[in-house]
Formats: structure tokens, sequence, C-alpha cells
């Protein structure tokens, strides 16, 4: 039996590995982490993240060819194949602090593993990493003694939070990079069967080890560029009057530019995207490639300029103040399905809000957890609230900043009826029904429209 070993049991060693058990259920998957609590919560009824239609996949798998535990070193004796799939963050500290990857956990990964390992492994790269890592790995991989021999791949994942498992489960594409050399080669097969246990062999591409590393930072720097594309000119329309929804519908028609991803917003989020984008300028840079370094940059700049365009529009239209005054944000999560907060427009929003005085109540269906600790140090001006319609009571403004469904069918009548007067609501995904908003009495600003106001 084929036995895996994932290291990393987060939001992508969790879900990648359940499907990868479920749909092979010979083969025996072990996903284990350093984080106790965590470990704890996948093997319980309440697993540590929140992702549609997780639940069933876990409990399918789990206890018959799916296991969770801390125990590392067992895992990694057992082991054939090796998934590291752990954070990959910005650096925080000494060199590219602020830019490059901070590669200390994979590091601790490689070396563990070989420490521990006394029969022949592949290594895959689940993680997203700099170009030219696998190489970094292989050196540390090859400076034992046991005479073990590693392979290293590169597989890295594509999925997105809030659609995890219908990524998993009908991927766009896999992609698996590895060595020409004949050992290099038996091993992509592995895993390539791995992978056709459910996904079209068509869909299964093979690359050099590189080129599999470059395309994954490339596929989030191409998607993230997209948004700060429409965002920028989101910015002309307002000026304007011309209709960002109008313009992504105009040009998404061109099959050339396509319609996906013209979402203009509040500002892109996630634990991902601005982190791949800065570790490419990073690696640019290194190269010497300065103007490719800052052509990518803008992409990140854009996207806070965004994030701060929003708050101004709101100080400039309350009459220029807003110290004191209740603010109502519905959602706090980076977006919809998903409790994850990282790297949260929202937490911009709001940190920038209570700079200006504003009380803030927040609500959002699964990231109030989340929010409380992203918002630890501004404590005492922020109230959190499950219910939406107590959250905007006496608010003078809501702002929208998740796109949660089940915003689009609150009663807006009777949000209306609870708060200050002249009521405001941002739109910062436009994701409500506007004309509506506006015929009950709200002045209404969304992303990239002209505002619908009474005065
Ligand atoms: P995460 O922070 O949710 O999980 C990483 C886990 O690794 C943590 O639970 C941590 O405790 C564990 N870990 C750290 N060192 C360890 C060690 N030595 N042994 C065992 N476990 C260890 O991160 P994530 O969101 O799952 O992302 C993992 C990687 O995948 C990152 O490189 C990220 O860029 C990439 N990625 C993430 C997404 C996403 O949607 N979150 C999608 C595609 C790729
Ligand atoms: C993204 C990629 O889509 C995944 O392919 C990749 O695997 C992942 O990053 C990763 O490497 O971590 P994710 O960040 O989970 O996935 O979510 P996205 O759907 O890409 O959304 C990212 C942000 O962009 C969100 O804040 C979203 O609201 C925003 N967005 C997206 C827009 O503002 N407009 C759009 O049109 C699309």
């Amino acid at each position: 039996m084929t036995k895996i070993l994932c290291m990393g049991a987060g939001l992508v060693g969790g879900p990648t590995m359940a499907m990868i058990a479920r749909k092979n259920p010979a083969v025996q998957v072990t996903v284990v982490d350093i984080n106790r609590k965590r470990i704890d919560a996948w093997n319980s009824d309440h697993l540590p993240i929140y992702e549609p239609g997780l639940d069933e996949v876990v409990k399918e798998a789990r206890g018959r060819n799916l296991f969770f535990s801390t125990d590392v070193e067992q895992g990694i004796r057992e082991a054939d194949i090796i998934f590291v799939s752990v954070n990959t963050p910005t650096k925080t500290f000494g060199h590219g602090a602020g830019c490059a990857a901070d590669l200390q956990y994979w590091e601790k990964c490689a070396r563990q593993i070989l420490e521990i390992s006394t029969s022949d492994k592949i290594v895959v790269e689940k993680s997203t990493l700099p170009v030219r890592t696998a190489a970094a790995m292989e050196r540390i991989l090859h400076s034992g003694k046991k005479g073990v021999r590693f392979e290293v791949l590169s597989n890295p994942e594509f999925l997105a939070e809030g659609t995890a498992i219908a990524d998993l489960d009908k991927p766009d594409r896999i992609l698996i990079g590895g060595h020409p050399t004949p050992e290099g080669q038996r091993a992509v097969r592995k895993l390539v069967e791995l992978y056709g246990a459910w996904v079209p062999k068509e869909k299964i591409l093979t690359t050099n080890l590189w080129s599999s590393e470059l395309s994954k930072l490339t596929a989030n720097a191409f998607l993230a560029q997209r948004v700060s594309s429409i965002n920028s000119i989101s910015a002309l329309c307002e000026a304007t009057d011309a209709d960002i929804g109008e313009v992504a519908r105009a040009i998404g028609t061109d099959s050339r530019i396509g319609p996906k991803f013209l979402k203009a917003s509040v500002g892109f989020g996630g634990s991902c995207f601005k982190k791949d984008i800065l570790n490419l300028v990073y690696l640019c840079e290194g190269y010497g490639l300065h103007e490719v370094a800052e052509y990518w940059r803008q992409v990140v700049r854009m996207n806070e300029y965004q994030e701060r365009r929003f708050v101004a529009r709101m100080l400039k239209e309350m009459f220029n103040t807003i110290a004191g005054k209740r603010i109502a944000l519905f959602g706090f999560a980076f977006k919809a399905d998903t409790g994850d907060t990282r790297e949260s427009p929202a937490i911009l929003v709001a940190r920038e809000l209570l700079e200006e005085n504003a009380d803030l109540v927040i609500t959002d269906p699964q990231a109030l957890e989340h929010a409380r600790l992203d918002l630890a140090d501004g404590i005492d001006r922020v109230t959190f609230e499950s219910d939406p319609y107590q959250a905007a009571r006496g608010a003078h403004a809501v702002a929208l900043l998740t796109e949660w469904r089940e915003y689009r069918t609150l009663d807006y009548q009777r949000i209306f009826d609870g708060m200050v007067q002249p009521a405001f609501l941002f739109d910062g995904r436009n994701h409500l029904d506007h004309a509506k908003l506006h015929a009950i009495g709200f002045n209404v600003y969304s992303i990239g429209k002209a505002a619908l106001k009474h005065f």
C-alpha cells in the first residue's frame, strides 16, 4: 500500500489530502502538523476551517485511509511520498523583510525529512515557493550519509478558498514539475497516477521543476493583476459616470479577455495574492530585473490605493467627519464562504475608520473570531455582532465588505428604519440592489458607479 504523508494540516494540506484519500481508497494518507489544536480539530466534528463540502469529504475518508496526527517522525518514517504544505509567509525580519518568502518552516521540514528517513522517498513541494527552491531542498536532502534517495517534485496548489472542494474535485489543471532524469520521470508518473484517479489525463500537465514553481507565482500575479486593473478603471468610472459593471461586461465578452476576475471591489485580500506578488518582486530584484519587479509591485500598490480610496470616499460623503459615528461593517472575511480574514481589505478599512474615531460594529457569518484577533488592539471602539440587524441599529452607515449571499436578502427597509438619518450605504462589492436601496431612502455608494443620493 502506498503511504502518503503531508506536513502541514492547513487550508491546503487538509482539504487536498482529504480529496486524495477519498479518490484513492487504496492509498494511506496521513496529515501531520506541529499544532496539536489543529490536529485535534481535524479529528473532531468541528474542523479547523470552514469550507463548503469539506465535512463530507473528511468524514468519508477519515479513519479509513485518512489520518490526522502530530506524530511527524512516524509519518516521515513510513511514507513513500511526502507532500510539504507548510506556510510560506512574507518575511518580517532581516534581509528581504516585507517582500521575500520566509522559508524557515519549509527548510525545517526538509531537514527533518533527511534526519528521520531510512527509505527512499518522493518529496513534493505543495507550498507556494520561490522559483528554484527545489534546488535548495535537494541540496539539503542530498547532504545525508545514509544512502537514502530523495526525488523532489513541484506540485503547486491552485484551489481558492470558499470553493476548495469544488476546485479540488474538478481542477482546471494539475501541475507537476520534475527532473527530466529517469528517476525524476518515474516520480512524476507516480504523482500523475495518484491524481489520475479522478482528474482526466489531459488536465495533468507535466513540466520541468522551475516552470512549475514559477507558474504558481505567475498564476496568482495574473489573477491579482486583473483585479487591480479593473479596480483602477473603477476609479475613473466614478470620476466620469461610466459604470464599471458595464465596462467589465463589455470587455469580458471579448473571448481573448474573458469574463472572470473582473469584479471591481474594495480590494483583493487573502493570504496569498500579496505575498506571492511580493515574492515575485523580490525574485526579480534578485536577478537584477528591476523594471519587471516594478511592474508587478504596482499591482499591490493599486490594491492598497483602492482600499484607502474606499475609506476616503466614506469620509468625504459623510460630511468629512465620522468621529463618534457608529458604522456597521457587513462582512470581515476576505471573500464569501470562508472564515479566513488574512489580508482582508476589511482590516485596513476598519483600522482607517478607527483612526477617524468612528465606532465600529462588525458582523460576519463566519469570520468574527478572526476579526476579534485582527482588531485586538482597537477593541474598546469595536463591537462584534452576529446579527446584521443589530449591527446596523443606530448606525450612520453600513459598509458591505464581503459578498456573503445572505446580505442580498436582508430586509433593508428594517435596517434603514433603525439607522440614523441620513443613512449611508457603501457597497464595497457591488453586491446589492442599489436602485432598491435608493428607493428605500439610503444614500448609496458603490465601486465604479455613480452615487445614488438624496441630496
Ligand atoms: P496554513 O498556515 O493554513 O497551514 C500551514 C500549516 O503548516 C500550519 O498548520 C502549521 O502549523 C504547519 N506547519 C508549519 N511547520 C510545520 C512542520 N515543520 N511540520 C508540520 N507542520 C508544520 O497555510 P495554507 O494556507 O495551508 O498554505 C500552505 C501553503 O500553500 C503556502 O505556501 C500557501 O502559499 C500555499 N497555498 C495556499 C492556498 C490557500 O488558499 N490558502 C492556496 C494555494 C496555495
Ligand atoms: C487565490 C487563487 O484564486 C487560487 O487559484 C490560489 O490557489 C490561491 O489564491 C492561493 O494561492 O492561495 P483565494 O485567494 O483563495 O485564491 O481567492 P480568490 O477567489 O482568488 O480571491 C482573492 C481576492 O480577490 C478576494 O479578496 C476576492 O474578493 C478578490 N476578487 C476576486 C475581486 O475583488 N474581484 C474578482 O473579480 C475576483
